[in-house]
């Protein structure tokens, strides 16, 4: 056997395949396409209203009419799925949340006449209690104000049929209560919902970049205390790996990291520990973040947007979650 030394400069140039844009172009790892993407969106009540989130710049809330135009929107850029967030009424929330479980409410009027609209399009949808509660806490609390564990997961249950019901595809249970996926699956199986999927927002972390979302669905406000007592601890990556495997044992068919950039060390550590289909969330204060810094000219918003989503692939997410869907899926589509 002939020995070679050690393979080193100038025999290797990594600049090489750097040189021209035909060949990066061949040499990338990872590519983005529109189905990559997750469209985040915000139902509103009435008719023809858009109402522009001032914390979250170039996103509204929608009416349902013109979230079917949203959606026909997102189809015809290739966006294969929606998320549905409810701006509910303050004289619909209760401390217990149960407008979550009102077969009209926004969330399944939004469903309802999106799949009759746009049929091609997935619809996912968020299980939680906090667009319903008059606390602005995802579940159900005690004397002491503790978010109580059992009975939260009872009424996550019952909301996750309602959406099923009305059409959801996929329910995205996003409150961080133990024992949720298996409860959401066992019920989905026993009411005929076979086909409908669980994307478990596994890691989720008590994080400060969700105070535009709760501008959106109008909880900031309204909130008493903070989500530390469900949502996972930043200082904490090992712990995510647990949560993630209760949730495929439990029957969870995808499974999602949030944030996203801040936390993308967890998406690698996840993806390489389980064979799951992983997403991540980029979420609004995020979006905010690039937003503030394209407008003081800190980056040119369409390379910052293209980056970061970039980044999410790199990291070995499926798909992402972003509010910067649309833009990147024109950007993309040239
Ligand atoms: C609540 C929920 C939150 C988000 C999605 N679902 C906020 C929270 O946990 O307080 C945040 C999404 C975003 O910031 O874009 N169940």
């Amino acid at each position: 056997m002939p020995s070679f030394p050690a393979p080193a400069y100038p025999a290797i140039r990594l600049r090489r395949t750097r040189a021209s844009a035909w060949s990066r172009a061949l040499h990338a790892e990872h590519r983005l396409s529109p189905a990559d993407f997750i469209w985040p969106l915000f139902v509103t009540s009435g008719e023809g209203v858009e109402e522009p989130i001032a914390s979250l710049p170039g996103v509204s809330r929608w009416s349902v009419d013109l979230a079917v135009a949203r959606a026909r929107d997102a189809a015809a850029l290739g966006i294969p799925c929606l998320a549905l967030f409810p701006n509910t009424p303050a004289d619909k929330r209760s401390d217990d949340g149960a407008h979550a479980l009102d077969p009209d409410n926004l969330m399944c009027q939004a469903i309802r006449a999106i799949k009759d609209a746009v049929p091609d399009i997935g619809l996912l949808t968020d299980v939680a209690l906090d667009p319903y509660t008059a606390h602005g806490q995802d579940g159900l609390l005690d004397e002491a104000g503790y978010v109580v564990n059992d009975a939260t997961v009872d009424a996550l249950v019952g909301q996750a049929l309602n959406q099923a019901a009305a059409g959801a595809d996929i329910v995205a249970p996003s409150d961080m209560m133990d024992g949720r996926i298996g409860a959401i699956r066992e019920a989905l199986e026993a009411e005929g919902h076979a086909n409908v999927q669980i994307m478990a927002y596994a890691a989720k972390y008590a994080s400060a970049f969700y105070g535009p979302f709760r501008d959106a669905v109008g909880s900031r406000g309204i909130l008493k205390g903070d989500k530390k007592g469900y949502q996972m601890d930043p200082a904490n990556g090992t712990e995510a790996l647990r949560e993630v495997a209760l949730d495929i044992a439990e029957g969870a068919d995808s499974v999602m990291v949030k944030p996203g950039l801040p936390y993308l060390d967890v998406v690698a550590r996840v993806k390489d520990a389980f064979d799951v289909p992983v997403f991540a969330y980029q979420v609004s204060g995020e979006y905010a973040m690039i937003e503030a810094a394209a407008a003081v000219g800190a980056g040119d918003r369409d390379a910052l947007i293209l980056e970061t989503l970039m980044a999410f692939k790199r990291a070995g997410c499926t798909g992402v979650l972003t509010y910067h869907a649309l833009d990147a899926a024109r950007l993309l589509n040239g």
